[in-house]
């Protein structure tokens, strides 16, 4: 076990699936823009604005920091720079999302906005760090027709950088919304696009139910309380359904006191399909590699589980096909000890 160090799983080919725009770029950058737009800090020290007591004090704070960005040369530095982070931690391959209820002072339409992101993403790209592909957010809170309309300018647009639809947000809050966001998935799966949901953090079981059946998701986000029910264990592993998990993003918003107790190793040890994923590196000020080293240390996980948990990554993400072959070829060949 000692040849995990965060060196040797920087090295090691992977993907990371579940991490937010809205909170995955750096803490410097958005103290920067708050200096530039004149706008007080929410906290200070700064390093006070980065500490939540749950989920819901998390999300009114980005609400916050991304009224901040204004224009598409601000998204697109924001994206630039997620890109870039995953360069460093050697992320191959990144599903980003972005939730656009949040960036409520940007000037134009949603169009504009996504835009923007993808573009500096091509811009990384061009400039060779990773490539990120972008799933666009909707937000529990949307009423059907808002969902809609986030969906329709996706497929208006056609823009090769947008792969999948998204859904996240406090489902604690909003109770159970599979009904009305059924049909809007529907139309998403139906358009070809990709489909993800955040389920089983801020709701428990009954969300991972309502996004495997109603939403019709293979790829579930968090999805951890589905251990508090053994059913539905059974079922994801039936179905092969994958689970991108966050631990230390449960950790740090109060799901779990810790990583011993957290769920992943009994969903992994049960044989469900799980990834492991930062949510927000950047605003949760950790990094994949040190997810990957940590979990390995507290589950005491050999090689073969690292490399399957890489490999898992890799075979759930919207990547173009003959990339995914790529990175399942060298993950099969890689070597831990050299
Ligand atoms: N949006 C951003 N992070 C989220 C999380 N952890 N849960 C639900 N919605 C989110
Ligand atoms: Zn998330």
């Amino acid at each position: 076990m000692g040849s995990m160090t965060a060196d040797t799983v920087r090295r090691l080919p992977k993907a990371e699936l579940h991490l937010h725009l809205d909170s995955g770029f750096e803490v410097e950058d958005a103290v920067r823009l708050a200096e530039e737009n004149g706008v007080p800090l929410l906290k200070e020290p700064p390093d006070a604005m980065f500490d939540w007591e749950d989920l819901q004090e998390f999300l009114t704070f980005l609400d916050w920091v991304l009224c901040l960005p204004r224009n598409a040369e601000q998204v697109a530095s924001l994206s630039y720079s997620v890109a870039r982070r995953q360069g460093r931690s050697g992320v191959s391959y990144t599903d980003l999302m972005v939730s656009p209820i949040h960036w409520k002072n940007f000037d134009g339409p949603l169009e504009e906005f996504i835009a923007a992101v993808a573009s500096g993403l091509t811009d990384a790209e061009r400039d060779g760090h990773p490539p990120v592909y972008l799933s666009v957010s909707i937000s529990r809170k949307h009423s059907r027709a808002e969902a809609h309309a986030v969906l329709d300018t996706m497929l208006a647009m056609q823009h090769p950088r947008v792969v999948a639809l998204s859904i996240d947000g406090n489902e604690a809050l909003v109770g159970r919304t599979g009904d009305r966001f059924a049909p809007v998935f529907k139309r998403a799966r139906a358009a070809g696009l990709g489909i993800r949901a955040h389920a089983g953090e801020s709701s428990g079981p009954e969300g991972v139910w309502d996004a495997i059946d109603l939403l019709k998701t293979q790829r579930v986000d968090h999805g951890v309380r589905s251990v508090e029910d053994p059913e539905l264990v059974e079922e994801l592993v039936e179905r092969g359904i994958f689970l991108n998990v966050c631990p230390w993003s449960n950790v740090l918003l109060g799901l779990y006191p810790s990583r011993e107790v957290h769920p992943i190793r009994t969903l992994v040890d049960a044989g469900a399909r799980v990834t492991l994923n930062t949510d927000g590196s950047g605003f949760y000020r950790i990094t994949l590699e040190d997810e990957y080293v940590t979990a390995s240390e507290v589950y005491g996980w050999s090689t073969d589980v690292v490399r399957r948990l890489a490999r898992t990554s890799v075979e759930a993400s919207f990547c173009p096909d003959p990339l995914r072959a790529e990175l399942l070829a060298s993950i099969d060949a890689f070597d831990f000890d050299s």
